[in-house]
């Protein structure tokens, strides 16, 4: 799967130049209104002395969870080291050092129009991984479906619908403190297509066979900052996105899906730019559409 350890700083990754979704818009689930903030002062170098975002940060944030950090107390901001893997806790981001101002991480897109964590654990970085797993669409007789427009084959995904936001997504998520990435890609695809977590033992062991076989040959299509809803001037979503192709159709094809965990639903989905998913996926599934040489 290549070097899947999301540790690694990668300084070629490209730094995207804005971010809209976390942006001129309500903070999802409960969240204040974010300050406005027009295209041209989104970058942190271009002033904007009124500026004056809300703060928010969520109870089940503040509450103290085992996958939170400590907030900012009356002595300052949490004494973390930054840009490193402190403990188990991975702070270095896939883009390369970001700037840490008054003792806590900036967001290194720019202005988000919120501080604070929100929904986030983590200052700073907060690291997913997403396996795309991808078929060709057969018709009945098992021939590729073909485009009547590009001439081009359809690619289908495994595309699940978020319980947090009803948005259907790549059935990604957060990588456990510790955990390497390829674990996670697994882990969030059984879980979240397959609803592994309310299989018997028997199940379990079936859906993992089928898995490690198509999970052993990955090709990464995206590492880096994720334009995701929750981030906030002080954290943000980064994730390393994967492909596993089922080219035969004989693997993944033949799974059975089942949502599970954060996923109210699943379901095989036909690529294409019309596609509307959560958070910067369509990106994602564009790549890997283009890799295949798929409609799009
Ligand atoms: C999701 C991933 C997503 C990441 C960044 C996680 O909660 O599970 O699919 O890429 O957030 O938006």
């Amino acid at each position: 799967m290549g070097n899947s350890n999301s540790t690694t700083t990668m300084t070629s990754v490209p730094k995207p130049n804005s971010h809209y979704k976390c942006r001129n818009c309500q903070y999802p689930r409960g969240g204040p209104q974010r300050y406005a903030v027009p295209d041209d002062k989104v970058s942190w170098k271009t002033n904007y002395p009124e500026y004056a975002p809300p703060e928010f940060t969520s109870e089940s944030v503040s509450s103290g969870p085992v996958w939170a950090d400590p907030g900012v107390t009356e002595k300052g901001p949490p004494p973390l080291k930054w840009n490193t893997v402190h403990g188990k806790v991975n702070r270095v981001s896939h883009m390369g050092q970001y700037e840490v101002v008054n003792g806590l991480p900036q967001n290194p897109v720019g202005r988000t129009g919120i501080r604070s964590r929100g929904h986030l654990g983590r200052w700073g970085p907060n690291h997913a991984a997403d396996p795309i797993v991808t078929r060709w669409k057969r018709d009945k007789n098992g021939s590729k479906v073909i485009h009547p427009t590009t001439k081009k084959p359809i690619l289908q995904f495994v595309a699940i619908q978020r319980k947090d936001s009803g948005e259907w997504a790549i059935p990604g998520g957060m990588v456990d403190a510790g955990e390497r990435v390829s674990v996670t890609l697994k882990r969030e695809f059984a879980e979240e297509a397959m609803n592994s977590l309310e299989a018997n033992s028997e199940e379990k062991e079936k859906i993992k066979k089928s898995l490690e076989t198509l999970f052993s040959k990955g090709v990464e299509v995206y590492r880096g900052y994720v334009d995701d809803p929750r981030n906030t001037d002080n954290v943000w979503m980064e994730t390393v996105a994967y492909n596993f192709h089922d080219d035969t159709g004989d693997s993944v094809g033949k799974f059975n899906l089942n949502a599970g965990d954060d996923a109210g639903n699943v379901k095989w989905t036909d690529i294409s730019s019309s596609l509307q998913l959560f958070a910067s996926h369509v990106d994602f599934i564009e790549k890997v559409a283009k890799k295949n040489n798929a409609h799009w």
